[in-house]
């Protein structure tokens, strides 16, 4: 499973990055605003910034909601850098934008994603990934990683090729259980990929070896 981290903050960007285990990189409009980041010119630096940072791909989402507007922008930011991937909402222009994305060569990625129907368009369309989101889900009571089950089901039966972006991951439970349920990729803060390293016995261990070779010198 690839691990994408799901910020537009440099710093923990790097942090991940220097873990060597970072795969790529999404954001949305919320996160860039969360950074301070606002008007199209300093989003555009950012997303360049980002990219120089990781050596995989990363999420640009446009903020037009008609075909038109969307090609528009997503061909701007096409321009930007190599590993941009175009990220459109999952509305009827959202999938028609990625079908004329993805007839071109360049990769997509539909988000907000809430149900299989929605991610059989998505792959039907050619979307390189799609993003269903499972904390949102979660937050309404329903089985975020259920849906992530029924998308491997249907996308295995076809054989499709879109890779399952498991999005809004919000602990380290998340990513195990995507990895169980065969999620392509996980995105998710910075917290669910470094709480991973713990374990008490871990700690416990380390500090027993350590003591022990310090007796023996
Ligand atoms: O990748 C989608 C993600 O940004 C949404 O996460 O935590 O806002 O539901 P969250």
């Amino acid at each position: 499973m690839k691990f994408f981290i799901d910020t537009a903050n440099l710093e923990q960007i790097k942090e991940a990055q220097d873990m060597g285990i970072l795969d790529g990189v999404t954001t949305n409009p919320s996160l860039m605003a969360k950074e301070g980041i606002t008007g199209t010119d300093n989003i555009m630096k950012h997303y360049v910034d980002i990219c120089n940072i990781v050596d995989g791909d990363v999420s640009a989402e446009v903020i037009s909601t008609d075909f038109d507007g969307m090609v528009r922008e997503g061909e701007a930011l096409a321009e930007l850098h190599e590993q941009i991937v175009i990220k459109l909402p999952m509305i009827k222009d959202g999938i028609k934008a990625c079908k004329y994305f993805s007839d071109r060569g360049i990769k997509t990625n539909v988000t907000l994603v809430f149900s299989p129907g929605q991610a059989l368009l998505a792959a039907k369309a050619g979307a390189t990934y799609v993003s269903p989101f499972i904390g949102r889900l979660d937050d309404i009571s329903t089985d975020g990683l259920n849906l992530i089950a029924e998308i491997r089901h249907i996308y295995d039966n076809y054989a499709f090729e879109t890779q399952i972006l498991a999005a809004s991951v919000r602990h380290t439970m998340h990513v195990i259980d995507c990895a169980k349920l065969g999620a392509d990729v996980m995105t998710g803060p910075l917290k669910s990929i470094t709480g991973l390293l713990n374990h008490p016995l871990t700690d416990i261990g380390l500090e027993k070896f350590l003591a022990d070779y310090k007796k023996g010198n």
